[in-house]
């Protein structure tokens, strides 16, 4: 039977580079048998354009329905004057809680033909390859109380809430020690536990978790440090686990430290493997409708989403190969060309995919 997946172009560049994923979904159904359907709904901006909220109805149905989930990305200054509660960022935060895609896996690869697009030099980045593990479901994403209130002075008051349960935490946890027995066995869980009390939990729990697991290492660390860690030297680092703001923040560092936030997918998971697969990065305002974002973060999510949510490694690996060839033959879109170099548009890098996967099947 084939699967579904439910394609969510969303805003800016959101459509320009999913456009380019579908191209490679459909390249690996048409001629290498995988049985997928795509359906397309609005989110975001687009879904308040059309239907006066990010996330109508039938997107979080046909998200809940699917086997699995693609974005592109939500936002832009068009939608900022609105009320927070409709913002396009609420969309993306909808489905999440929706979906209760609590573990989002952020990996940040260096592929060695971009050694030098990194902002590192590198030697410092040579051989990277870190597994940020973020909470996505709780933390100050969705603790209450918040909002603006207004004082009786007549100021106002910003409030918002970080708040983890224990088992908030330890399933978190897990995901992030099960992955690391599969990899580095390593984990280094990062918490501001020298000033907040709910990451003083964090700490305990994940010190407990990792009880659990003997073959893995456990370190904790600060999350300043992590930061300066991961600029410093960021090779110490195997899978490192984190809040969900902690996670957002250090998984863009991450991503410089590849060449381009436009190199990094991302995958978010509920308990029963049901994912939502999309860019790390946003709709990139600055550039939207020029074609020139790298699509190759988002294609990257689809190879997560064959392996994570659809059970098919070998496709998965496909893609992976065909990104290596390409960046094999000196394609680059702007954001990873180094000086000098020659760059392509999102089309073609979409189009040099399909062109690399398809000789990957001519080669048998
Ligand atoms: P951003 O990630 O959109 O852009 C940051 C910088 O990175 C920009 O200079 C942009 O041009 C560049 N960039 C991002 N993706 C790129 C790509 N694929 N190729 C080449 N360059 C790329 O972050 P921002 O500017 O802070 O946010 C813009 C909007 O996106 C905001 O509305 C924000 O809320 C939203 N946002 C959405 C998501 C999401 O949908 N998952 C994630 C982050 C930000
Ligand atoms: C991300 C984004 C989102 C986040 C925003 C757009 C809600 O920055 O996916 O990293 O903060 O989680
Ligand atoms: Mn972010």
């Amino acid at each position: 039977m084939s699967k579904k997946i439910l394609i969510l172009p969303g805003d800016g560049i959101g459509p320009e580079i999913v456009a380019e994923a579908v191209k490679v979904l459909a390249c690996l159904r048409d001629d290498f048998g995988l049985a997928v359907e795509t359906e397309e709904a609005l989110v975001g901006g687009a879904a308040y354009d059309a239907e006066g909220h990010p996330l109508p109805e039938a997107t979080l149905a046909a998200a809940q329905a699917a086997d699995a989930v693609l974005l592109g990305a939500v936002g832009g200054p068009k939608w900022e004057p609105l009320d927070i509660s409709v913002r396009p960022e609420k969309g993306l935060l909808g489905l999440r809680s929706g979906l209760g895609l609590f573990a989002n896996l952020r990996p940040a690869i260096l592929y060695p033909q971009l050694a030098a697009a990194s902002a590192l030099k590198p030697e410092v980045v040579a051989g990277l390859d870190i597994l940020i593990v973020r909470e996505l479901t709780g933390g100050i994403y969705f603790g209450r109380p918040r909002g603006v209130e207004t004082l009786d002075s007549g100021e106002r008051k910003g409030i918002n809430t970080l708040v983890y349960t224990e088992s908030e935490i330890e399933r978190i946890c897990r995901v992030a020690f099960d992955l690391a027995m599969k990899r580095g066995k390593r984990v280094c869980s990062v918490d501001k536990a020298n000033v907040l009390e709910c990451t003083e939990l964090w700490r305990e729990v994940a010190t407990r978790v990792g009880a659990d697991y003997p073959d893995v290492e456990l370190s904790h660390m600060y999350v300043d440090n992590a930061a300066m860690q991961l600029v410093r030297a960021p090779k110490q680092f195997d899978v490192m686990v984190t809040t969900n703001m902690f996670g957002d923040i250090l998984s863009d560092c991450a991503a410089m430290l590849t060449g381009s936030i436009g190199m990094l997918p991302s995958a978010s998971l509920n308990a029963d493997g049901q994912g939502m697969y999309e860019p790390i990065h946003g709709s990139a305002p600055d550039i939207a409708g020029k074609g020139l974002a790298n699509p190759l973060a988002t294609i990257l999510s689809v190879a997560m989403m064959l392996r994570y949510s659809l059970n098919e490694p070998a496709q998965a690996e496909r893609i992976e190969q065909a990104v290596a060839a390409v960046l094999d033959q000196g394609l680059r879109t702007a954001d990873i060309a180094g000086e000098g170099m020659e760059t392509v548009g999102t089309a073609q890098m979409g189009d040099a995919v399909v062109a690399a996967l398809r000789l990957l099947r001519a080669e048998g």
